[in-house]
């Protein structure tokens, strides 16, 4: 989809809906017959040229400005555009930028779903003035590409649905048009990005193998110049991979590391980002159940994150270092496969006392976090699909966060704050070392069913050292259930967004 900005008036643009908004509180103004008056500049100028259509319809309560409402009118002629699209924003003090993506992304939706190819909109900040314009552009386009995403590969009828061409944004003031330009851009980088993750999760097992992924990160790196490596067993056995050539033998499929490197600056911090890779997990010989187990696919939605994040820097071109380590392999039972009670060695020497064969993300990022330690990251942030214990702790709202740097973690609160992307810090009280001690190597791989979620980001810090690190357990946040603002049902791309707010944050601190 095309993404313009253009100076002029909104009531000029041509095309086959334009979305005005308006906020919570406007209706009651217009019980005074003063409604033309209240309305934001464009949406005021659009009601005249409607002849007061809007103004009736919010005086009638068929308007009101709440959060959340739709209002779709024909404009019969009175302007170039077919159809204007009116939108709540709520209350002015609860716009955030977070809710600017939300209502693209649902009038988006709302304006392809009655045919509309070309759409019009106006920025939803109108006076409020809580964030630049080029905040609210960016928020703007990222939500509103966000929004039409669609996973239509393996719809062969679907393939042909009509999809919105081009999103015109207008802007009366030409002073602002730069700004705005550089917010829709990156807001497209952004959102470009989570769809890019969304498209790697939403993605079947059987194509999406190790091997697959592997495939992907390169042509996306190539795309965005970033290096791309990818070792094999017989490299991984040189490294000394021990806990990912371990989960990978109960599988035909061959495991890879995906290293990519971007350099957009010599020295200064260098970021290491690491992502679970697990392209379908099965349990292994600790098996699950049938049932839900298809969900499995996406066991890989944090290598996803890191491959989209670690293009969509480079994209920007941040001023920084950025390792991303991608161990990926399958967890799967065969004659071969891990067994409770084997003993693996990882990367760093440490030997680990396997319980369960479905805690299987812990061994392999063991490896990667060693690795991407040896390349000399200064800062260490993972995403895993990790563990069931999160999602019950958090549900499928919050991702949880760990970290053995209150400074660092601080960084990654910060940046999902600004993507909308919540995460909830979780302890990491030394006690909690206690319940995965081995009797008989050095750690063993779970450690019961009392704090899961910890236990599993326990094991994780054994393979940091000193580096700062946040690990990010997004096994409930990786998917949705529903289709939701910027949300479709299936993979949500998150992280993706999050880790390249990260990348800014970095640069802008130091
Ligand atoms: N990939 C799963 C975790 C998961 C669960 C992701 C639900 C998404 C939705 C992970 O590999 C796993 O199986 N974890 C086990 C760990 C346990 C055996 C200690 C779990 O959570 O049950
Ligand atoms: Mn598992
Ligand atoms: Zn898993």
């Amino acid at each position: 989809m095309d993404i313009r900005v253009v100076v002029g008036d909104a009531t000029a643009f041509a095309g086959d809906g334009l979305v005005v908004s308006l906020f919570e509180g406007a209706g009651e103004r217009a019980k005074g017959g003063r409604v033309t008056r209240r309305l934001g500049g464009a949406t005021a100028a659009v009601d005249v040229a409607l002849d007061g259509a809007m103004t009736e319809l919010i005086r009638a309560g068929e308007a009101s400005g709440k959060w959340g409402e739709q209002t779709l009118l024909h404009t019969s002629g009175r302007l170039p555009v077919k159809r204007i699209l009116m939108v709540g924003l709520g209350k002015p003090e609860e716009l955030t930028q977070d809710r600017i993506r939300i209502v693209a992304a649902e009038s988006a939706r709302g304006l392809r779903k009655v045919g509309a190819r070309r759409i019009g909109s106006i920025v939803h900040e109108a006076g409020a003035g809580r964030f630049s314009p080029a905040q609210a552009t960016q928020a703007l386009a990222e939500g509103t590409l966000l929004g039409l995403y669609r996973f239509t590969r393996y719809r062969t009828n679907d393939n042909h649905a009509k999809s919105i061409e081009r999103l015109t944004i207008v802007e009366r003031d030409p002073q602002r048009l730069r700004a705005m330009t550089e917010g829709a851009r990156r807001g497209r980088i952004l959102a470009e990005a989570a769809n890019a993750a969304r498209d790697l999760v939403n993605e079947p097992g059987n194509t999406l193998t190790p091997t697959e992924l592997a495939r992907r990160a390169r042509v996306m790196a190539r795309a965005a110049r970033v290096r791309c490596e990818v070792f094999g067993p017989q490299q991984l056995r040189r490294l000394g991979a021990g806990a990912l050539l371990g989960v990978a033998r109960g599988s035909q499929e061959p495991p890879r590391l995906i290293v990519l490197t971007y350099r957009g600056r010599q020295g200064g911090p260098h970021l290491g980002l690491v992502g679970k890779g697990v392209t379908f997990d099965s349990g292994g010989i600790s098996i699950k159940p049938a049932e839900n187990m298809e969900a499995m696919k996406g066991d890989m939605a944090g290598a996803a994150a890191v491959i989209a994040a670690t293009c969509a820097i480079a994209r920007l071109g941040l001023p920084l270092r950025v390792t991303a380590v991608v161990p990926a392999t399958e967890n799967l039972p065969s004659g071969s496969a891990l067994k409770p009670g084997d003993i693996l060695r990882a990367m760093t020497g440490k030997t680990i006392e396997v319980i369960n064969t479905d805690a299987e993300g812990r061994l392999i990022l063991a490896d990667a976090l060693a690795y991407a330690r040896t390349r000399q990251v200064t800062h260490l942030v993972d995403a895993a699909t990790l563990t069931g214990a999160c999602v019950v702790a958090l549900g499928s709202i919050n991702s949880g966060a760990f970290t053995n740097d209150q400074a660092w973690l601080g960084k990654v609160l910060a940046a999902g704050r600004e993507t909308g992307e919540r995460i909830w810090p979780m302890p990491m009280d030394a006690e909690y070392d206690e319940l995965i001690k081995s009797d008989i190597a050095e750690i063993k791989n779970t450690g019961g069913r009392k704090g899961g979620a910890i236990t599993g980001a326990k094991f994780l810090q054994h393979f940091v050292g000193e580096t700062p690190w946040v690990h990010l357990d997004i096994a409930g946040t990786a998917e949705s259930d529903k289709e939701k603002g910027y949300h479709l049902k299936g993979a949500t791309g998150v992280m993706a967004r999050t880790f390249a707010a990260l990348a800014m944050e970095l640069v802008a601190e130091n």
